[in-house]
């Protein structure tokens, strides 16, 4: 037997229980020692049935938790992708999918950077096609994504990074992190758009990355509006949707820009994209982490106290992560 975090209803509090190891079903999954699984919006999303991808609970109850850091049976510690759920003392993962840690890097961070670098280097590799001396305009840069999403922004080459979200203290560590401008959203529509006007006017934003759609999304694009002569080309890609699922977007403002609309999540991506996550941008992603050129925090908690922490409010752009 084993300890694990148990769903049984979708939208339920998972508990704490003991359950029987998993056995490999097939050829490409291996049991492992789990060492740290980050609890994030994508594990949320699907326990309570709000992502797009969440599948019913099983009967008899589901380990909840997608990826982490985990040791195979040769003592090698890799990050990997649960077959059926990772929070518990043991799990199947995909062997096929997995990146070796560097060794400096703690399990805490290793298991919370992939999936901000997925909601990252995804949308700015392959949906944005970011090139050096771009300009890149984040909005929702404030949470523990936007915050990866500003450095590697940086580390792609971008020449300007304008970082946008509500949380002071973390727009101001943003500035320490590689933002070049932030703008605070929780003001009048009004100076908003007249900041995001003059950007466009001084220095075109190529690139968007959108972790919050909702109405700050929809002033973004209503600033790209022309007026029937030239306009700079911007690629806007969604990555998220923390303040709502809908926008209104008139007509008008999609003809009158060179405005290329996009997303990136699971299902948006081809198998060559996934080949190179796994091959490319992670491992580079945990060099950089571990020699202190990718900076995240992450606050440690225990697996038994999963029920307390699931609905845990993080703010700063801190990570949870369960350390088993
Ligand atoms: N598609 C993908 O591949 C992918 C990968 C990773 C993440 N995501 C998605 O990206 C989004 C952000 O993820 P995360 O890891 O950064 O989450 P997080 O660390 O919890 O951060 C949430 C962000 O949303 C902001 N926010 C929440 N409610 C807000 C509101 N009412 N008004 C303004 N800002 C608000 C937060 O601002 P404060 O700092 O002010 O609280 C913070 O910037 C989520 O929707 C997540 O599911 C997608």
């Amino acid at each position: 037997m084993m300890k694990a975090a148990v769903l049984y209803q979708k939208g339920d509090l998972p508990q704490y229980l003991d359950i029987p190891e998993p056995k490999a079903k097939a050829d490409n999954e291996v049991l492992v020692s789990v060492k740290a699984v980050a609890i994030k919006h994508f594990d949320k999303g699907r326990a309570t049935g709000k992502h797009y991808s969440s599948h019913t609970p099983m009967d008899g109850g589901r380990v909840i938790g997608g990826d982490g850091v985990c040791m195979l049976s040769d003592g090698s510690r890799v990050y990997g992708m649960a077959v059926e759920g990772m929070l518990s003392e043991q799990a199947l993962i995909e062997k096929d999918r997995i990146v070796k840690l560097p060794s400096k890097l703690s399990n805490a961070v290793g298991a919370a950077l992939p999936n901000a670098v997925i909601g990252a280097a995804m949308g700015l590799r392959f949906k944005a096609d970011i090139q050096a001396g771009e300009n890149v305009l984040i909005n929702g840069a404030t949470g523990f994504t936007g915050r990866v999403a500003v450095q590697i922004a940086k580390h792609y080459g971008a020449k300007k990074v304008i970082a946008t979200g509500r949380n002071q203290k973390s727009l101001e560590d943003l500035l320490k992190l590689g933002a070049d401008e932030v703008i605070v959203i929780d003001q009048s529509d009004e100076k908003i758009l007249t900041r995001l006007r003059e950007i466009q006017r001084d220095s075109p934003i190529d690139v968007i990355i959108d972790y919050l759609w909702g109405h700050s999304a929809e002033l973004i694009l209503a600033s790209l509006k022309g007026t029937g002569s030239f306009t700079p080309k911007t690629r806007f890609v969604s990555v998220g949707s923390m303040t709502g699922d809908l926008i209104q977007l008139s007509a008008a403002n999609l003809r009158s820009a060179d405005l290329q609309l996009t997303g990136s999540g699971l299902g948006s991506w081809s198998k060559e994209q996934i080949r190179k996550l796994f091959t490319e941008i992670l491992p580079e992603m945990y060099e950089r982490a571990a020699n202190g050129l990718l900076i995240v925090d992450t606050i440690e908690v225990k697996l038994k106290d999963i029920a307390d922490l699931w609905n845990l409010e993080v703010p700063d752009g801190r990570r949870l992560v369960v350390t088993i």
